[in-house]
């Protein structure tokens, strides 16, 4: 037997036991004649002590133990005198009588501590070593016990999980595919799922009526904090629902996870329109634990012979309270920058400042006099100490421009408070998005996405205009400004289908050959039918207030798509290339 208990286990009453514990040496201390090991697993450090004074060869052997060793020791618990209050087992201690080392250890590239001097790639290279470090091990755990949870509640409501296929053709989520070569259809490629978003679809025809998976995607695309080339979606599906049944269901969901992993009971999640979320924070995501809403106030600052405003489409700012009397012209003007850093790209910044005195200073005071900026300030609902931010210029980029800012702000004053989950779903999305570049519509959310009952009819009439104002039976889930899930009411009428195809720039045959095989299967009886995919990645992150989904994937990708670790992508043997032909593929694009 390697272990009687674990290392988190041992308190006040096993007082006076024989154990056998097993671990990694985390730390040892020499103290006049006795020696103090901290050891380590899964569960906790318990501290075993070595007595030169009863067993010199026993002690001089654990003193000479490295660090990240793996053994086991035999001996009793007993006492300490001196407690540790800040661990679980820090009441006791093991007097130990046999120490096994069950294997030896290089010194590791970083420390194992829940603060750790290894960089980021140093971690992502030994990252079996980085695993082993509290933080990323409770992440990992976090993880598991939430996909158990969303199994339970899945469950519950009569799910089937059901697992589709990695090996298939192109899936139209609007990112690029990663694909694999085919040895025995020379000169083909799968490509892997960016979603199962067909498959799932096609459960539904079949019947299945609900289903779920817990399923990696895989998207070629330029990787974020949130976003990783391989990723995990809770993926959904049902028949004969309407978007206010999903949302709830998926509520619930929410709910349920929140309650059983960190004890939070939700109350019912606001909704809001996206043409709501654009105007009042010029995101479809918005962040909403704090205000400093948008304020347009073209009406009141046109024909002043201020031009930028004059010649803008929109003037529009935030109010960010209480700041005015400590935001410096340095801290003014380093902000400006950051806001025409290209990455955001205003044009200039406008501010006024309230002074707790009563005064009011500008930016723009050559162009306003006092009496206008007080009336700005009314509109904004400003107080004295409070500071206005304003930007103008073309709609969409002035309201992208803004949105930054005001979240730059939030940061700054502390707004985005952790642990104050502020979930939001948002409704109504656009059908279509017009791409001036390519000249053409896009899917907003993707092509099997149904436009709402009462746009129907002028989908199928309308005019060019008309498409630009479909409204579509889409959904976002929003948690603290992160999109943590979305889906969409689908079109099950094939003339509707194929309309849609048509606008998005498909031909009959182009639609055909990439998805003959679910418009045939929309001839055999589809039922109305709808779903949502929540990226698990995200909500794990998320309910744990961190920005970054890489830490709670187990073997994540860095910033360049590489596992640094088993060192992929990799060049492959020319036999292998010669096998799956890839090299008559060459010679056929040439
Ligand atoms: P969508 O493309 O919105 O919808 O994806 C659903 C959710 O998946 C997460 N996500 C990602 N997470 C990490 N890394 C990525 N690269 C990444 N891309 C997306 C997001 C997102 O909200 N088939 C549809 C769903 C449906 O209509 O039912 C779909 O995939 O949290």
């Amino acid at each position: 037997m390697y272990r009687s208990h674990n290392c988190g286990e041992l308190r006040i009453e096993h007082v006076g036991q024989e154990v056998t514990l097993s671990g990694w040496m985390y730390a040892n201390r020499d103290f006049g004649g006795m020696t103090f090991i901290d050891l380590r697993d899964r569960y906790g450090i318990t501290q075993v002590v070595f007595n030169e004074t009863e067993d010199k060869p026993l002690a001089e052997k654990a003193s000479k133990l490295g660090r990240e060793f793996v053994i086991q020791v035999v001996g009793k618990v007993r006492e300490r005198s001196n407690k540790n209050p800040n661990r679980p087992t820090g009441e006791i201690e093991i007097e130990v009588k046999t120490l096994n080392i069950l294997n030896q250890s290089k010194t590791p590239p970083f420390t194992i501590e829940d603060e750790t001097d290894g960089g980021d790639d140093l971690r992502m290279k030994y990252r079996y070593l980085d695993l082993r470090r509290k933080p990323v091990q409770d992440n990992i755990i976090f993880r598991s016990k939430l996909s158990l949870e969303v199994r339970k509640y899945l469950n519950s409501q009569s799910f089937v999980e059901v697992e589709t296929p990695f090996l298939i053709k192109s899936t139209p989520e609007g990112a690029r595919d990663f694909v694999v070569p085919s040895r025995m259809n020379k000169g083909q490629f799968y490509a892997l799922p960016q979603s199962p978003q067909t498959f799932k679809q096609i459960l539904m025809v079949s019947g299945l009526d609900k289903y779920f998976q817990i399923v990696k995607c895989f998207r070629d695309e330029d990787l974020r904090a949130d976003r990783q080339p391989e990723f995990t979606q809770i993926d959904c599906e049902m028949s004969f629902v309407t978007q206010e049944e999903i949302l709830n269901t998926f509520e619930g969901l929410t709910k349920h996870l929140f309650k059983e992993t960190l004890g939070l009971e939700m109350e019912d999640f606001p909704r809001m329109t996206y043409d709501e979320a654009m105007l009042r924070y010029g995101s479809d995501k918005p962040d909403v634990r704090f205000g400093m809403e948008f304020r347009e106030i073209n009406d009141l600052v046109k024909g002043q012979d201020f031009k930028v405003f004059d010649e803008a489409e929109l003037v529009v700012g935030i109010c960010c309270p209480g700041i005015a009397d400590n935001y410096s012209n340095k801290d003014i003007k380093k902000l400006t920058e950051w806001m025409q850093r290209p990455q955001i790209g205003a044009k200039g910044l406008v501010y006024v400042k309230f002074g707790k005195d009563g005064s009011i200073k500008s930016s723009v005071g050559k162009f306003y006099d006092e009496e206008q900026l007080k009336k700005w300030g009314e509109h904004f609902g400003a107080k004295a100490g409070d500071m206005i931010f304003v930007l103008s210029g073309e709609t969409d980029k002035t309201r992208k421009q803004l949105n930054e800012l005001r979240l730059e702000m939030g940061r700054k004053m502390g707004l985005m408070k952790a642990g104050d989950f502020k979930p939001l779903w948002v409704v109504d999305f656009p059908l279509l998005e017009w791409d001036e570049e390519s000249e053409r519509f896009h899917a907003m959310h993707h092509p099997f996405t149904s436009p709402k009952k009462e746009d129907v009819e002028r989908m199928l009439n309308g005019d060019h205009e008309t498409m630009k104002a479909l409204r579509a039976d889409a959904y976002d889930l929003v948690i603290n400004g992160v999109e943590i899930g979305g889906g969409s009411i689908r079109i099950h009428d094939r003339a509707l289908q194929s309309r849609n195809f048509d606008l998005l720039g498909f031909t009959k045959e182009e639609a055909e050959a990439q998805f003959g095989f679910l418009l045939s299967a929309f001839e055999y009886g589809a039922p109305p039918h709808g779903g949502i995919a929540f990226g698990f990645d995200r909500l794990c992150s998320v309910m744990n207030n961190q920005n970054s989904i890489r830490d709670f994937i187990a073997f994540p990708k860095n910033n360049q798509g590489r596992d640094m670790m088993i060192d992929a992508p990799s060049p492959i043997d020319d036999e292998q290339l010669t096998e799956l032909s890839i090299d008559v593929v060459k010679e056929e694009v040439v």
